[in-house]
């Protein structure tokens, strides 16, 4: 009996010290970052519970996700939300027409969905560049339900999102973000394999590289990438030949080649010493944006306890045959996490950048650089 009790409590000590060893902030605190902005910066009226994910139309109609909320929330994570009766909503902000601030768009309901468990996380959009009617595509946690890819059809003469689909399969398990290829086609990520709350705990604390990328064809489901630790956000390049796959948590980055059956081959696995979050293509093609988290420690704080503050970082990747160039990475934004904290993504118009975060402000820069 007593053999058993030691034997327990061994391996409980063994777990404690592995979890303390992979929380260890000792690697982040070595660094030291200094604030920079690329021009004036400023708060974007109207959001106030974050813009995790957001996409650009060529005309410079920004849509946003906001209300993050998904299973396995820190305690400190889900009141922040509740207390303050912060519902899930997709906003937008107009490039064109600043003074507008961000606006919450009204979400018309189909029978298949119901506005008062959505919380939408990843957003990606096709363009209908004849009427403006654009298609969007959300990944929404459902409260008490499993996640759903929630397809909503943009009408700008009444500012409305109309409900058209949910797609939903056992092949999503927690999901993050997900890049459209073509009307009902699109890749997404598993963050995270297990739904179950304290089987997710150990999948952290263990760093399982247990995450997935899968394909809907329209229909069904197809597992495309496994193997692959806390993959998050997720893009394509214009021509839609390359697919983008940020890992915050081993701080680096996955390219893909996408073949005719939409099967992926890697082409280029890069470190970028930062937990790099969502990413947006620029309207050329030549670069991508990204919202970063470059002190993990912090933004793991800052989701426990939202009113921690976490450092953000956006970081430009220029492009070279789909690649990244490495050696031409720049950082265009640092804040301690003051103006912003926790910037989870970033996208470029007319010369202007725009961050959002995980469940705090909207900031837009005017640059002096050429961003
Ligand atoms: C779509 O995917 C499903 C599930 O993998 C498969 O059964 C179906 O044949 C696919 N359809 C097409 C048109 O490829």
């Amino acid at each position: 009996m007593i053999g058993g009790a030691v034997k327990v409590g061994i391996a409980a000590i063994i777990v404690y010290k592995i979890a303390e060893f992979l929380l260890r902030p000792g690697a982040d605190a070595d660094v030291h970052f200094k604030k920079h902005y690329p021009g004036e910066c400023r708060q974007v009226k109207g959001i106030d519970f974050g813009s995790e994910d957001l996409e650009v139309t060529k005309d410079g109609l920004a849509f946003i996700t906001s209300g993050l909320w998904f299973p396995g929330a820190p305690k400190g994570f889900t009141d922040m939300i509740t207390n303050n009766n912060a519902k899930g909503s997709i906003f937008l902000y107009d490039f064109n027409k600043p003074d507008l601030g961000a606006r919450k768009l009204k979400l018309i309901p189909s029978k298949h969905f119901d506005p008062e468990i959505f919380h939408p996380h990843g957003i990606s959009l096709l363009e209908d560049e004849a009427n403006g009617e654009h298609l969007l595509y959300v990944v929404s946690h459902r409260k008490g339900k499993d996640d759903a890819v929630e397809k909503f059809r943009y009408s700008p003469k009444t500012n409305e999102l109309i409900h058209v689909n949910s797609f939903a399969g056992d092949e999503l398990h927690i999901t993050n973000d997900l890049a459209v290829i073509s009307e009902d086609k699109f890749y997404i990520t598993n963050m995270m394999y297990f739904k179950n709350p304290y089987l997710s705990i150990i999948e952290n604390l263990l760093a399982l590289h247990v995450g997935s990328l899968v394909f809907f064809n329209g229909t069904g489901f197809t597992t495309a990438i496994t193997g692959m630790r806390g993959p998050n956000g997720v893009s394509l390049s214009r021509d839609r030949k390359n697919l983008y796959v940020n890992l915050p948590f081993t701080g680096s980055m996955k390219v893909f080649d996408i073949k005719a059956d939409y099967s992926l081959t890697e082409i280029q696995s890069l470190l970028l010493y930062t937990g790099a979050d969502n990413l947006h293509v620029s309207q050329s093609g030549d670069a991508l944006y990204t919202g970063a988290h470059p002190v993990l420690s912090k933004i793991m704080e800052h989701i426990s306890d939202p009113s921690q503050k976490a450092p953000s970082s956006v970081l430009k990747l220029p492009l070279n045959n789909g690649k990244v160039d490495t050696e031409k990475i720049t950082e265009l934004f640092y804040d301690h996490g003051e103006l912003i904290s926790g910037s989870s993504v970033a996208a470029v118009h007319n010369n202007q950048l725009l961050i959002g975060s995980v469940i705090h402000k909207l900031v837009i820069c005017d640059a002096n650089i050429k961003l």
